[in-house]
């Protein structure tokens, strides 16, 4: 079937889930009444689902959003998709629900759609999400991820949350849940890094073929946020390959990364600040890419990843380490 600006793909667990996403992460120094106002054009412009994250220091304002668009009737909350995350410091089966309603409180929501645990690396189970010893090295913890497993299902059979999943996880970890003794409920997702530097053909073949959906991340190359990333890596919207192709289509350059990847079958997440680019980036189902643009996008790969956490790669659950 042709995508279309309501296409949804179907979960694992019967829920439906909005092909397009709109992205709300921005560096630390973003002034977080941005995520507000973005959220709020999003919605206006078409988006109906909405990815955030305990981490991200938003939720009250994308709440705000959501819950104005919702007041002044633009849409009704069972047709918005809001995306929660479970940070790291909340993985002890106890910490889950707290880290969920944590995030439900300033949301001002009554539910999420989804939930999911937002990385299999775990820190030290205190009130600091990011807490580190006197050189400043994260302090990890390690509880079995099948337990966190098992207090995000008890989320969905008390129906605070509709669907629960992961993200950031290797096939390794994936494959933990999925043969977990007694496993109640798939992950519906695992929401990754995905663009055209960084395809992930092995894991979206893999996740099809479990019927988990691959929801791709940085789909635009990233904010490139100097926190975490390599200021001198390539960048994706400036990749000639990508600019020759958008050029003969009379599209942007953004448009056809994020093109490509939905007719890979793969949910994408695109952030913005700036209501042009919002508008813009949601305007990618009227136009499609052919058989040869596609091949020629797929030749593009690097395996370049701008999101490689080095920081937690001695945790023992370092996702990144394996080649996916
Ligand atoms: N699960 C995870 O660990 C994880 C990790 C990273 C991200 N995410 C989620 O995925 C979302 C998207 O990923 P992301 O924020 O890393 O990056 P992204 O969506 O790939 O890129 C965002 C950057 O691209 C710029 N941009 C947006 N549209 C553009 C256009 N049409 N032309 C040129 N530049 C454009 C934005 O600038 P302006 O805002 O200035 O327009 C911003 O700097 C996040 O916001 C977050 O919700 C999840």
């Amino acid at each position: 079937m042709a995508l279309h600006k309501d296409s949804y793909v179907l979960l694992n667990d019967g829920n439906r889930m909005p092909v397009i996403g709109y992205g709300t992460y921005a560096p630390q120094n973003v002034p977080k009444h941005l995520a507000e106002e973005g959220a709020k054009v999003a919605i206006d412009v078409g988006y109906r689902h909405i990815d955030s994250a305990f981490t991200y220091l938003n939720e009250a304002e994308v709440g705000r959003a959501i819950n104005a668009k919702i007041a002044d009737g633009t849409v009704k909350r069972e047709d918005l998709f809001y995306t929660g995350k479970l940070w790291s410091s909340f993985h002890t089966p106890e910490r889950v629900r707290q880290g969920f309603e944590k995030s439900l409180k300033d949301l001002q929501l009554d539910y999420m759609d989804l939930f999911i645990i937002h990385l299999p690396v775990e820190f030290k189970p205190e009130d600091n999400p990011f807490p580190v010893d006197e050189n400043g090295k994260f302090l990890y913890h390690n509880t079995d991820l099948r337990d966190t497993w098992k207090a995000m299902e008890a989320l969905k059979d008390e129906g605070l949350v509709k669907s629960i999943g992961v993200s950031n996880f290797n096939k390794r970890q994936l494959e933990l849940i999925l043969s977990m003794p007694g496993l109640k409920y798939k992950p519906v997702c695992n929401q990754v890094e995905c663009h055209i530097y960084l395809n992930q053909s092995k894991l979206l073949e893999f996740c099809k073929s479990k019927d988990i959906v691959l929801v791709g991340y940085s789909v635009l190359g990233s904010s490139r946020d100097e926190q975490w990333i390599d200021q001198n890596s390539p960048v994706v919207l400036e990749d000639p390959v990508l600019n020759a192709i958008a050029k003969k289509l009379n599209r942007t350059p953004a448009q056809v990364a994020m093109r490509y990847l939905l007719q890979r079958g793969v949910v994408i997440l695109a952030k913005s600040f700036t209501p042009a680019r919002i508008q813009q980036n949601f305007q990618i189902f009227d136009f499609q890419l052919n058989a040869e643009e596609m091949k020629t996008l797929d030749g593009v790969n690097k395996n370049l990843r701008y999101l490689d956490l080095k920081q937690l790669a001695d945790h023992p659950k370092y996702p990144f380490a394996d080649d996916y």
